[in-house]
């Protein structure tokens, strides 16, 4: 994984072979002015991107301990309250903030690599 910057803002470029199926890469990534932890995951051949952030209350999903996801692996889940976030949308479907949405990131490819962007 490496980090540039460009006219539009820091990006991070991903090699694509190095992600399998529900394997889930952090990073941090300028956002809004702002160094944010994130992560990236791969699922069914396509990939998200999201701020580590729960909508609830401002904690890493994972609490530091490097899982995003829920037993089943179905959903994200922050594991401070249990708030489950659907993981190609990012929109919470239950907890205390459901309704809301992670911040999802751009990810597009380009050539071996995925440029993950806040725009
Ligand atoms: S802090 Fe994430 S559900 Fe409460």
């Amino acid at each position: 994984m490496s980090k540039s910057k460009n006219d539009k803002g820091a990006v991070v470029k991903v090699a694509e072979e190095l992600l399998d199926h529900l394997q889930v890469r952090f990073f941090q990534i300028q956002v809004d002015g702002k160094m944010c932890d994130a992560f990236l995951i791969k699922r069914d051949e396509k990939f998200f991107s999201y701020v580590n952030e729960c909508k609830h209350l401002p904690v890493p999903l994972d609490l530091n301990a490097g899982s995003v996801l829920n037993g089943s692996q179905t959903s994200f889940q922050c594991h401070q309250h249990g708030a489950l976030y659907d993981i190609e949308t990012g929109l919470c479907t239950d907890g205390p903030c459901k309704g809301a949405s992670l911040r999802k990131l751009q990810v597009r490819k380009s050539g071996k690599h995925l440029v993950i962007s806040a725009e």
